[in-house]
């Protein structure tokens, strides 16, 4: 622990700001932890563990709006005196040691309070968590600090997760390599949903399986088709149709070997019959046009992805037996990944209202893609499906953790999802969620982050903040990959 400066004036319970020694501005670096011995070496009123942030530089006598000595010095080439320099930061109070961890500070700070600077030897991170008995430590670790790894409240993993930063923050990474590993060794089997199915399949091989593979029940089909038909071309009667044959679907798939080609004739060929067993003319003839419609957009390949034989349940076993699965949806339209993701959280969702503790963490990377702002066709049902997943699983051991570039509008999750998230790891953000109501920065000004300082964060680089992190204050941390 290193003496670094001094309580200045205006100093309040929840926050001061620190005056730095002669040339510790050098050295002593924003989101550095300090200890305050509030009231003097000599008998403090307690202790303040605080982190540093909002660090300014003042020379009042190079003000650029008035006209002094100095600056005509300046103007003219020479160096102006550092002698009136002042350097501070500002101490965001985490709490004041206690007997069993850290309280929140209710008195206030005394200016001229000695401020150290914690060094590797004390590390804080114990002193953070240990109020309460469920404490996890995560692979990542505060910035700066690689032995002083980032405590984690497991209880409220079911609580849910958001991670937000713009493309190339580093929030697949921070999945694969911090995310999946905490909820594993918490004891969660972790389903990561790849979208593309090149962010995590490259890294978890062996524990891969396609999309393809798996089967749909016929619920999620119709919704698929109802998606790639544009509902049905808008016609009761091809609707009726098509659940009718869906009845039929998995003896058909078997019947033809999964082969779409010939399924695809005996769909065209039986929905076009029923069709015309319709009585009145006009009708009929409706019917037939929102076929030829429906027919248009409708190909044999649009069908492969429904061919999968390994049913929801048995992919859930092997999850049991795996621990990790990634599903790798690559090859296959959004509606058929929609599709498949109602079925999914279906058995899930059924599984929990039957009373069982499922201890699964389901990894949404690309969440705006099943719930956007403004949810369309399929995306009206997933939307509301996370949403079900998200309310049940907090008592039946259902993480959710949803990825995406950016946290609210047209970039962002759906409201009526975001509002289920209760712990945010925020990278380097959108400009478009820079400023506003609902953006990152408004959850993080308040601690003394500034927006500019989210759209500048290094990849790989996240503030944890909300119910998990048992800082109040939001902490910057960052993790070694491959580790
Ligand atoms: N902890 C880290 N240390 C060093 N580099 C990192 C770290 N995390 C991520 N990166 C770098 O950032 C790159 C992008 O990471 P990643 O693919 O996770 O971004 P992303 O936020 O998921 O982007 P997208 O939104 O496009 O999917 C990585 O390829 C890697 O080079
Ligand atoms: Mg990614």
């Amino acid at each position: 622990m290193k003496l670094i400066g001094r309580v200045g004036d205006g100093a309040t319970e929840t926050g001061a700001r620190v005056i730095l020694l002669k040339d510790m501005e050098r050295e002593v670096r924003s989101e550095e932890l300090v200890l305050v011995r509030n009231g003097g070496d000599d008998n403090p009123v307690n202790e303040v563990i605080g982190v540093l942030r909002e660090g300014l530089g003042k020379n009042e006598f190079l003000s650029h709006n008035t006209y002094r000595p100095d600056i005509a010095y300046l103007k003219y080439g020479g160096e102006p005196s550092g002698a009136r320099e002042v350097y501070s930061f500002k101490i965001i109070p985490i709490g004041v040691r206690a007997e069993n961890g850290l309280e929140p500070n209710k008195t206030i700070i005394a200016p001229r309070s000695p401020v150290y600077l914690l060094d590797d030897l004390d590390n804080p991170m114990g002193l953070i968590a240990s109020k309460t008995g469920g404490v996890h430590y995560l692979n990542a670790y505060l910035e700066g600090h690689e032995n002083w790894h980032v405590p984690v409240l497991k209880e409220y993993i079911t609580y849910h997760v958001g991670v937000f930063g713009s493309t190339g923050s580093g929030k697949s990474w921070l999945a694969k390599y911090v995310l999946s590993r905490l909820y594993h060794e918490c004891g969660y089997r972790v389903l990561i949903l790849d979208w593309s199915g090149t962010d995590y399949t490259p890294l978890f091989q062996e524990k891969t399986i396609s999309i393809q593979e798996i089967q749909l029940d016929t619920s999620s089909i119709f919704s698929y088709l109802s998606d790639v038909t544009l509902n049905f071309g808008g016609n009761n009667s091809l609707r009726d149709a098509f659940e009718e044959f869906l009845e039929e679907w998995h003896d058909e798939v078997k019947k033809t070997g999964a082969d779409p080609y010939q399924l695809y004739e005996k769909m065209k060929s039986k929905i076009s019959s029923k069709l015309e067993s319709i009585k009145r003319e006009d009708y009929k003839e409706g019917a037939r046009r929102a076929f030829r419609r429906a027919f248009k957009r409708l190909m044999p390949e649009t069908l492969k992805p429904l061919m999968g034989n390994t049913s929801i349940e048995e992919l859930l076993h092997r999850l049991d037996r795996e621990k990790t699965l990634v599903i790798d949806m690559g090859g296959v339209t959004s509606s058929s990944k929609l599709s498949f993701f109602l079925a999914l959280g279906s058995e899930l969702y059924r599984l929990m209202d039957m009373g069982e503790n499922i201890n699964t963490a389901l990894v949404v990377d690309e969440a705006p893609q099943y719930a956007p702002w403004e949810p369309r066709g399929i995306q009206v049902e997933t939307t509301e499906m996370i949403k079900n997943l998200a309310a049940l699983g907090r008592k039946r051991g259902l993480n959710l953790t949803l990825i995406s570039q950016g946290i609210r509008g047209e970039i962002g999750i759906n409201a009526a999802v975001r509002r289920n998230l209760n712990t945010y790891f925020i990278g380097r953000i959108h400009p478009l969620d820079a400023s506003g109501e609902g953006g990152a920065a408004e959850w993080l000004e308040p601690y003394g982050v500034r927006a500019e300082q989210l759209l500048q964060l290094k990849p790989g680089r996240f503030y944890i903040s909300g119910i998990m992190n048992p800082s109040p204050i939001p902490l910057l941390l960052t993790f070694n990959p491959g580790e």
